[in-house]
């Protein structure tokens, strides 16, 4: 085979250059951009299964969209195949075209079919090989060691994306929260923080303009985030039990696609994390892991579970105490766990509790920046912003 141009990692949200701002706020990325499908409505809970809304879906079937385009981003990240390399060329302006097979295609068909074997006869089933394990991010996986790699001087102390197990000596978990809680304000501060609104901006991956968005949360567990794109409002809901996410009906196959899995599990870790006080409530199974760096700066590891046992991986500063970095996962998919990050800074105190004014996301196809300018604190919300959100109306 002809050696196949390289190119350059990008996101998803490049294929449809000028979406990437509106769909780089949700999870799902981009890949909500524009489709035929039938149109759903907010009322409806269950979300269709991708062989409903996509044509050409032999392998995959049975997955939530959802959950269908981030097995996408996973087959991106793991082959460092860009969305529209892997898939025929007009992909890149037609969603429809996506359909269309090629050989690469074929081959990530069968992919899937032998790691699905590999991990049935020597696994038990469970993910123990995903494409990333053989791939790392190569199209071809690689067959000879680098010396290079063995004989690094400066290994990295901690893959962020790698789940610990419990093997560390380490402080003990109160002392990491405790030391939290009073650099965000301490306990009976916290007690008091019912609700916020925050205004500021947001950046995709590629956009140089940057768009308004506004932000609310109440405690416990509710928190919905609006951006306001040239296309129309693009709304991100958790109400508590449930989560949405809603963008204008010219840009996705599904208008308004209801959070499965990790996807819903992640909403509502930050959403409950908007409201510190309760951090040692959220998770279980907690374990404290070593030190390492982000940046010039180090800070501790410490891991919990939601309830179903999904993995949080949550980073403290270790001189000021401060959270600055949140992995999350996605549910164990047959392709494995799909990571976000979520980095925190430019802490500012808002009556007397402090606030992450920035926060940086990315997961395997997009990255979005929030900055805030305001955040107001125990304001008062209507409960119909953390209402379903209607199918939005396009600018
Ligand atoms: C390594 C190859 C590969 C990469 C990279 C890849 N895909 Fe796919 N894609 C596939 C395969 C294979 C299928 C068919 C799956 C099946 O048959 O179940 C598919 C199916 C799809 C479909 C359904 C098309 C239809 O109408 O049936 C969409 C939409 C899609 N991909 C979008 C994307 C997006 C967006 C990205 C980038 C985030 C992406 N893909 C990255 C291999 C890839
Ligand atoms: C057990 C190891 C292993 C696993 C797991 C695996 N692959 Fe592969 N993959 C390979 C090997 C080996 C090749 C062939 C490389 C060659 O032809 O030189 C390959 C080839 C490919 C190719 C074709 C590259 C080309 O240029 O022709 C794609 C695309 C691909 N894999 C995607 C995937 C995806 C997506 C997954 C997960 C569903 C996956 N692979 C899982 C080992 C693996």
């Amino acid at each position: 085979m002809a050696d196949v141009k390289r190119v350059m990692k990008k996101p998803a949200s490049l294929m449809f250059k000028g979406l990437a701002t509106i769909c780089g706020v949700c999870l799902l990325g981009s890949v909500l951009a524009a489709g035929q499908a039938a149109p759903q409505t907010a009322q409806q809970t269950t979300q269709p299964r991708a062989e409903q809304v996509f044509k050409n879906v032999q392998t995959l079937k049975g997955l939530p969209v959802d959950e269908f385009l981030e097995t996408m981003g996973m087959f991106a990240a793991a082959t460092g195949l860009n969305c529209t390399d892997c898939h025929v060329d007009e992909s890149g302006g037609s969603w429809d075209r996506y359909a269309d097979d090629n050989q690469l295609q074929r081959t990530t068909r069968a992919m899937v079919g032998i790691m699905t074997a590999i991990n049935k006869q020597y696994f038990g089933g469970r993910p123990g090989v995903t494409c990333y394990s053989c791939h790392n991010g190569n199209r071809r996986p690689k067959v000879i060691p680098s010396l290079a790699v063995q004989y690094m001087v400066n290994p990295i102390l901690d893959d962020p994306y790698e789940i610990m197990q419990p093997a560390f000596d380490a402080p003990p978990l109160d002392e990491v929260l405790d030391k939290y809680i009073a650099a965000v304000g301490g306990a009976a501060a916290l007690k008091g923080l019912t609700s916020y609104v925050a205004e500021g901006t947001y950046n995709g991956y590629d956009d140089f303009e940057q768009f308004p968005v506004q932000v609310f949360a109440k405690a416990p567990n509710q928190r919905t985030t609006i951006l306001r794109s040239q296309y129309g409002d693009a709304t991100t809901t958790f109400d508590g039990r449930a989560g949405w996410q809603a963008s204008p009906i010219a840009l996705g196959p599904v208008p308004v696609v209801t959070l499965t899995g990790g996807n819903l599990e992640g909403r509502a870790l930050e959403a409950e994390l908007a409201f510190p006080g309760q951090i040692k409530q959220v998770l279980s199974n907690w374990i404290v892991g070593p030190l390492t760096a982000i940046g010039d700066r180090e800070a501790r590891i410490v891991q919990g579970r939601k309830a179903s046992g999904t993995p949080i991986k949550l980073y403290f500063d270790e001189e000021s105490g401060l959270l600055v970095r949140m992995v999350r996962y996605s549910t164990e998919s047959p392709v494995g766990r799909v990571p976000t990050q979520i980095d925190f800074e430019d802490y500012r105190e808002v009556s007397g509790i402090k606030v992450p004014f920035k926060w940086t996301s990315i997961w395997t196809n997009g990255r979005t920046v929030y900055q805030l300018k305001n955040v107001q604190i125990n304001a008062a919300i209507p409960a119909t912003r953390f209402a379903a959100p209607a199918p939005p109306a396009s600018r």
